[in-house]
């Protein structure tokens, strides 16, 4: 057991998942409870480091959070250390200001910091890695495109929100005989659509990773029409884009690290298809929706484990990683390994042959 830990931060970076608030509890529950450390935690992600916010965490400030969606230490998807937006107009300019984090983590006494985030957040704890920082990386998002783990927690949660809904809005469908057309989140993986379209019953799943042709969905439809179901599922990542175009792109964040937001994709569906058909469509955009809320038995599990192993990491003295879930066991990898790479669908996953086989058109 590593001697040189006494005390460490934890914070929560990018999109929530739900999860989070099980994973700080697993931290904090672990390093106080098991370890007699100290634990620190800083408000809304890389913010709080920059800005010097952060609190004290005792066992009854994570009392409750199992079952609790959001995080509750706050999070923000656009601060950077590295590249610190500063100035407005002409005077805007991306400053470094790791040093002052560093120094801040230095002041509290804090030996070490689990970082609870996806790519771009895992990446800065990277990079405080390679600045002497002790860091220890926890994989969250509902996207489920982090590489070296089979599974980020809060993908479930999403899968099974996505799921009730597709299971909802079937029923109305039918009674309709209309083209419902479901977009969930997913900008470069389409993972969620294609486990929910799959769970769903989804007749047609459009991923990011398969460019579509509208005529191969319309056919689709036209031939479960002919063959007496008058109504059709289609279920749309909102990274998913036209064979030779582009996603659509909702807005633009200047100040994020990573600009782009996506969606407007299933209104571009629904409206080729009701053009061509003629048939009725309505469109749900689930958005945030899947974000929110209680999580899953199986995120709740997954999220104490990972927690709790990144606290046994660092007690071991082995900084500078991420936990996984490899299999049903949890293990670790060196976080450099996973920064900026994003798991994609591959084209031979099984799901996707599963989904062939069983008739479900993936616009291809
Ligand atoms: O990374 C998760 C994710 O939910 C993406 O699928 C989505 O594009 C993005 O976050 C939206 O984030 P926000 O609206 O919080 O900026």
């Amino acid at each position: 057991m590593s001697d040189d830990i006494r005390a460490i931060g934890v914070l929560t970076g990018g999109g929530d998942a739900p999860g989070l608030n099980a994973v700080i509890r697993a931290v904090v529950r672990t390093a106080i409870g098991h370890y007699k450390w100290e634990v620190v935690g800083f408000r809304d992600g890389f913010e709080g480091l920059v800005e010097k916010h952060s609190v004290n965490l005792e066992m009854d400030d994570v009392s409750g959070l199992l079952t609790r969606g959001g995080t509750i230490l706050g999070t923000s998807n656009k601060a950077n250390p590295f590249a610190w937006h500063m100035g407005e107009g002409e005077n805007h300019q991306l400053v470094d200001r790791s040093g002052e984090a560093v120094d801040y983590i230095k002041s509290l006494g804090l030996d070490a910091l689990a970082v609870i985030g996806g790519d771009g957040t895992l990446s800065i704890a990277d990079g405080l890695r390679e600045k002497g920082t002790k860091v220890v990386g926890i994989p969250k998002t509902i996207d489920n495109d982090l590489y070296e783990t089979d599974q980020t927690f809060g993908f479930d949660t999403a899968i099974s929100i996505a799921t009730e809904a597709l299971d909802r809005i079937h029923t109305t469908a039918e009674s309709h005989h209309r083209v419902m057309v479901v977009e969930v989140m997913g900008r470069n993986a389409g993972w969620l659509a294609l486990h929910s379209g799959i769970a769903g019953g989804g007749d047609i799943i459009l991923l990011p990773e398969i460019p579509y042709d509208i005529d191969k969905i319309c056919e689709k439809i036209l031939w479960r029409n002919r063959s007496g179901r008058r109504f059709s599922m289609v279920v749309v990542a909102e990274g998913a884009k036209p064979l030779g175009g582009e996603a659509v792109v909702a807005r633009v964040v200047a100040d994020s690290p990573d600009p782009i937001r996506l969606g407007g994709i299933g209104n571009v569906v629904a409206n080729q298809i009701e053009e061509r058909l003629n048939i009725e469509t309505r469109v749900t955009v689930l958005g945030h929706l899947v974000r929110g809320g209680t999580p899953t038995a199986f995120d709740r599990v997954l999220a104490s484990r990972l927690g709790s192993e990144a606290v046994h990491l660092l007690a071991r003295g082995e900084s500078g990683r991420m936990v996984r879930l490899s299999g049903s066991e949890i293990s670790s990898v060196e976080i450099s390994k996973i920064a900026n790479k994003q798991r994609l669908v591959p084209a031979d996953h099984s799901l996707l042959r599963l989904g062939r086989e069983t008739g479900i058109c993936f616009g291809d």
